[in-house]
C-alpha cells in the first residue's frame, strides 16, 4: 500500500471516530431517551447528501479538572452547511453524547464560524440545541463563548433568518441564544428551557416544581410565549423547519419566496358571504376565513396556543409568501391585550425585516379594559404592535371583516399607519366604540329619564339603530377614503391577490436613523 493510501485510510478512520461522538454507549443512551443524535438530526433536516461538515477534527483545549484526558473529535457540536429544497442553510447541532453537549470555548468557536459564514453568504442559520449548558470545567471561557454567540445572534437579527430547535435541556444563560433568534421550536417531553433549574428555584423561592412545569414545551407555548412551535416528534420538528424556511427569503436583501400556485386565484368562496353572524356578539372562526382565502387552504401558524385571540401565520397568495395577522373572534371576542399585542408585534417585525408582505384580517372589539391589563402595562405593550405596523414598509393589505373599534382600529394596519390597501366587507363596523357602549355615553341621561321598562328598551334599541346606521358600517370610513373599497366577502382571495400584485414594486424608506426606540 502506498503511503498516500495509508493517509487516506487514516482520514477515513478519523472520520468514523468523529462520527461516533462520545461513543456507542452514549449514543445508545441518547436513543433510549427517545432522542436522535446530532448527525441523525442533520440528516433528517437537510436535503439528502447535501451536508458539508466543518471542523470535524476540532478538540477542546481545556486542562482543568483533568478534562484533558478526555477529548472527542468535533467537541460536542456538528456544524456545517447544506440545503433545504435546494436552498443554502447553515446549521449547528449540539451533540449530547460529548460532555452532555455542554458549551466549551472551542464549541463556541465552531458555532460562531457557521454564523459568520451565514452572514457572509446571506443564508439562514438553524441551531439544534441539546446541551447541559456551559461546560463547567471551562469556567469563564465557556461563558465567553456564549457571549460571542449572543453577539452574532444580535448582529444577524434582521439580516438572515435564525431558527432554534430545542431538543433537550437548555438551561442557564444558554436560553438567551434561542431567545435572540426569530423562531423557537420545542419538542414535547424531552426539551426544557429555564434560566435556573428546579433545585435553585427551591432554594431561592421555596417553590417545588419539576423541569416540565418550570420550562417544558407546554408552559412555553401557552403561558410564557417563549416558544413559537411545539412538536411531538423530532421528525416533525425537522419537517416543520423545512416548511418554515420555505416562507422566508434567504436574507433581508432578497424578496420573499414565490412558489408555484396550484389554486385558482379567482376562486369564489360563497360561504364567506354568510360567515358573519347576524348577532354582533356571536363569534365565528377566523381560521375558516384564512383557510378559504389562502392558496390551497394551507397556512403555518406561529404561537398557536399563546394569546389565541390573535392569529399569526404564514401562508401564500398566488404563490407569494405572506404573513397573516388576524383577530380571532372565537377567543375573548378577538380583543387586543398585552399578550396578543406582543405576539403580533414580533411577527409583524419579522415579516417586515424579511420583506414578507402583511395581510391583516380585522375583527376587533378594542383593547381589553381593566386593572389587570393596565397594571401589566398594556399601554406599552399595545404600543409595540402600533409601532410595528407603523414602521413596517412591506406591502400591507388589510381587510376589515366586522368590528374595528377605537384604538384597535388605528393599530390593526389602518390607512393611517401606512396601510397600502384597506378593504372592508359590507359587515364591517368602524367606529370609536360599539353601539351599546356609545349609547351608554351619549344618551344615558335621556334613557334614565324614561321609567317604563318597555319604553326604555325601545328607546335604547332606537338609539343603537341610529348609531349603527351612522357609524357601524364600512361606508363612513369609505367616505373619507380610509377604506379603499368595500368588497364582496366571497371575492376576498382575488382582491387580496390583486392588491399584493399591485404592491410588488412598493418602495417606501423610513427616515435615516441609528435605530428606532420601539417601546420595549
Ligand atoms: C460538563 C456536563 C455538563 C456541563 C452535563 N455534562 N452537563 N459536563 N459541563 N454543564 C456531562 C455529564 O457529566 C455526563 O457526562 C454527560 O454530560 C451527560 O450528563 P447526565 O447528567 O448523565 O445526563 P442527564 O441525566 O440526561 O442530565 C442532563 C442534565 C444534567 C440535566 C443537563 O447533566 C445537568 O444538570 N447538567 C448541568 C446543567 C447545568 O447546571 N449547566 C450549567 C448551567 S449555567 P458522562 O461522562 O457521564 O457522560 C450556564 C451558564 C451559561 O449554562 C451562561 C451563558 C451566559
Amino acid at each position: 500500500m502506498s503511503n498516500n493510501l495509508g493517509k487516506v485510510q487514516e482520514l477515513i478512520d478519523n472520520r468514523e471516530k468523529a462520527k461516533l461522538g462520545g461513543g456507542q454507549k452514549r449514543i445508545d443512551s441518547q436513543h433510549n431517551k427517545g432522542k436522535y443524535t446530532a448527525r441523525e438530526r442533520i440528516e433528517m433536516l437537510l436535503d439528502e447528501g447535501s451536508f458539508e461538515e466543518f471542523d470535524m477534527f476540532v478538540t477542546h483545549r481545556c486542562t482543568n479538572f483533568g478534562i484533558d484526558s478526555e477529548s472527542y473529535y468535533g467537541d460536542g457540536v456538528v456544524t456545517g452547511y447544506g440545503t433545504i429544497d435546494g436552498r443554502l442553510v447553515y446549521i449547528y447541532a449540539q451533540d449530547f453524547t460529548v460532555f452532555g453537549g455542554s458549551l466549551s470555548e472551542t464549541m463556541a468557536n465552531k458555532i460562531c464560524k457557521v454564523m459568520d459564514m451565514a452572514m457572509k453568504n446571506g443564508a439562514p442559520v438553524i441551531g439544534l440545541n441539546d446541551s447541559g449548558g456551559a461546560r463547567i470545567q471551562e469556567g469563564v471561557n465557556a461563558l465567553a463563548g456564549y457571549a460571542e454567540i449572543f453577539q452574532r445572534n444580535i448582529l444577524a437579527s434582521g439580516v438572515v433568518p435564525q431558527i432554534s430547535a430545542i431538543l433537550g435541556p437548555c438551561a442557564g444563560g444558554a436560553v438567551y441564544s434561542p431567545a435572540l433568534t426569530d423562531f423557537i421550536i420545542m419538542k414535547k417531553n424531552t426539551s426544557y428551557m429555564f434560566l435556573t433549574g428546579p433545585k435553585v428555584v427551591k432554594t431561592v423561592t421555596g417553590e417545588d416544581v419539576t423541569q416540565e412545569q418550570l420550562g417544558g414545551a407546554s408552559i412555553h407555548s401557552t403561558k410564557s410565549g417563549v416558544t413559537h412551535f411545539v412538536v411531538d416528534e423530532e421528525e416533525e420538528c425537522m419537517e416543520l423547519i423545512r416548511k418554515l424556511v420555505g416562507y422566508m427569503p434567504q436574507n433581508n436583501l432578497e424578496d420573499a419566496p414565490l412558489a408555484i400556485c396550484t389554486d385558482r386565484i379567482d376562486r369564489m368562496e360563497d360561504v364567506l358571504n354568510e360567515i358573519i353572524p347576524d348577532n354582533p356578539n356571536k363569534p365565528y372562526d377566523m381560521y375558516e376565513v384564512i383557510k378559504a382565502i389562502v392558496d390551497n387552504g394551507i397556512y403555518l401558524e406561529s404561537q398557536k396556543a399563546y394569546a389565541p385571540n390573535i392569529i399569526t401565520c404564514f401562508a401564500r397568495f398566488n404563490g407569494q409568501s405572506v404573513g397573516i395577522v388576524a383577530n380571532q373572534p372565537k377567543y375573548l371576542a378577538g380583543v387586543l391585550d398585552i399578550n396578543a399585542s406582543r405576539k403580533a408585534a414580533r411577527f409583524v417585525r419579522f415579516c417586515d425585516a424579511f420583506n414578507i408582505p402583511l395581510v391583516t384580517l380585522v375583527d376587533v372589539p378594542g383593547f381589553l379594559p381593566g386593572t389587570g391589563q393596565e397594571y401589566g402595562g398594556v399601554i406599552i405593550h399595545g404600543a409595540k404592535l402600533l409601532f410595528a405596523y407603523g414602521e413596517a414598509t412591506v406591502p400591507k393589505v388589510t381587510v376589515t371583516l366586522r368590528k374595528s373599534y377605537g384604538g384597535a382600529y388605528c393599530v390593526m394596519s389602518s390607512k393611517h399607519l401606512r396601510g397600502d390597501l384597506n378593504y372592508a366587507w359590507p359587515t364591517a363596523e368602524i367606529a370609536v366604540m360599539g353601539p351599546s357602549g356609545a349609547i351608554e355615553v351619549l344618551a344615558s341621561k335621556e334613557i334614565a329619564a324614561v321609567e317604563d321598562p318597555q319604553k326604555k328598551a325601545e328607546l335604547i334599541a332606537e338609539k343603537e339603530n341610529e348609531y349603527r346606521k351612522q357609524f357601524a358600517n364600512p361606508y363612513n370610513a369609505a367616505k373619507y377614503g380610509y377604506i379603499d373599497d368595500v368588497i364582496e366577502p366571497r371575492n376576498t382571495r382575488f382582491r387580496v391577490i390583486r392588491a399584493l400584485q399591485s404592491l410588488a414594486t412598493k418602495r417606501v424608506v423610513n427616515p435615516a436613523k441609528k435605530h428606532d426606540n420601539i417601546p420595549l
